[in-house]
This record gives C-alpha cells, sequence and structure tokens, in this order.
C-alpha cells in the first residue's frame, strides 16, 4: 500500500507532548539497554550479515534502508506490515522495541503516518533519530526510551501498534504478556496490531 504525500494528505508533525509520558529509566532498563546497545553497534558494522541478509533475500532484500530491520525483514514483510495495519496518513502508529527504526521508517514513509518508536536502546534509537532524518521523515517520527511492560502511554492514544522481533526477546512470560497488555492499552478502540515474533520454547 502506497498512499501518495499530496500536500492536503500530509500527516501533521508529531508534537513534543506525544511523547512526554515515557517511563522512568530503572537499573534493569539500564542494563536490558546496554546489552541491545552492544547488539545494534554490532549490526550496523557487519557487512556479513548485510551479505548475507541481501544474497538470501535478492529482490526482497530492502536495499534502501542498510542494515535494515534486526533479524529478518523483508520487503514483502514490511509491505505486509503496512497493509495490515491499514493506516491512513494521519494515523498515530506505534512501534514497539522500534531498535534502530528501520521498519518504522519504511512504514511512515510508505504509508504518510506518523510513528512514536520505543525502545530502551540508546544507541537504537539514536540510529533511528538518524535513519528519520536521513530519510526526511524525521517531522513524522519520534523515539524515545520506554520499557514495552510499562509504556507511559497514554490510554488510546494510538492508531495502531507494530513490533517486529522485540516482544519475544522480553525474558520472562510474565513480562511478555504485560507488554502485550500495553499495547492493548495505547490502542484506540479498533485500532490494529501487527506482531511479529520468533516462537521459543522457554
Ligand atoms: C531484535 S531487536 C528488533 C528491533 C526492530 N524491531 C527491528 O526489527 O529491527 C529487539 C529490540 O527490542 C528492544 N527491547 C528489548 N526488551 C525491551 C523492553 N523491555 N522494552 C523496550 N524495548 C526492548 C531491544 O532494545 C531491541 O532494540
Amino acid at each position: 500500500m502506497v498512499i501518495p504525500a499530496e500536500d492536503g494528505n500530509r500527516a501533521p508533525a508529531l508534537r513534543g507532548e506525544d511523547l512526554d509520558a515515557v517511563s522512568r529509566e530503572t537499573p534493569d532498563h539500564r542494563r536490558i539497554g546496554s546489552r541491545w546497545d552492544a547488539a545494534h553497534a554490532r549490526r550496523a558494522g557487519s557487512q556479513t550479515l548485510t551479505r548475507v541478509q541481501r544474497e538470501v533475500y535478492g529482490d526482497d532484500y530492502f536495499e534502501d534502508v542498510v542494515p535494515n530491520s534486526f533479524y529478518h525483514a523483508t520487503l514483502s514483510d514490511l509491505k505486509r506490515v503496512a497493509r495490515e495495519l491499514r493506516t491512513s496518513p494521519r494515523h498515530i502508529l506505534v512501534d514497539l522495541g522500534c531498535g534502530s527504526g528501520a521498519p518504522a521508517v519504511w512504514v511512515i514513509r510508505e504509508t504518510c503516518a506518523r510513528v512514536i518508536g520505543v525502545d530502551l536502546s540508546g544507541v537504537g534509537l539514536e540510529q533511528a533519530r538518524e535513519r528519520a532524518r536521513a530519510w526526511g521523515v524525521q517531522e513524522r517520527a519520534r523515539v524515545g526510551k520506554s520499557d514495552l511492560c510499562a509504556l507511559g502511554l497514554k490510554d488510546a492514544s494510538c492508531d495502531g501498534a507494530m513490533s517486529l522481533d522485540a516482544i519475544d526477546v522480553i525474558p520472562r512470560a510474565a513480562d511478555r504478556t504485560a507488554a502485550i497488555r500495553e499495547a492493548a492499552r495505547v490502542l484506540k478502540p479498533g485500532g490494529r496490531m501487527v506482531l511479529a515474533t520468533w516462537e521459543q520454547d522457554r
């Protein structure tokens, strides 16, 4: 789904207060964040992984976002995310565990929607900001530190939610459940969520 970015159709910029409510950082958050900081820094520097993904996915590799999603989202995956969200240009999406922001930035570029990206990795969030600037969508993208289990966003404040390979990395089952509840809480009635996850036996 590609919605043309005609002026009358353009989503307004996200305001600062849309992110005012992000939760406070605890020592636990810092521990999780720094582990993922290292992973995002390594991922950004890994030519090998980029080469492997490019070879494996062929035409389905989204070349214009290198490095792209942390694990495996392909161009068809991202098109499906955008389609299933049924988003429109004025919508506010939340990307839960946005990491370096490639999926979120791709989706808002294609749909003209706006996105709030939340993550605990300062390195990932900085990469996401940089990516949004590079793609010229920084007015429609805000990212900030927040725990998926306690988002701190207002009830029913988002039109849609996406989360690629993030909820499954939360170690405790109870916290994964809390994260899904949080997503439901911040969604407006009828809002849709697209979730990509690994099935793990824990
Ligand atoms: C595998 S990466 C996926 C990043 C992105 N969604 C993508 O597909 O490129 C998982 C992300 O989840 C974030 N994360 C893990 N636990 C979190 C938590 N409790 N709260 C917020 N983010 C968390 C990590 O910092 C990391 O950026």
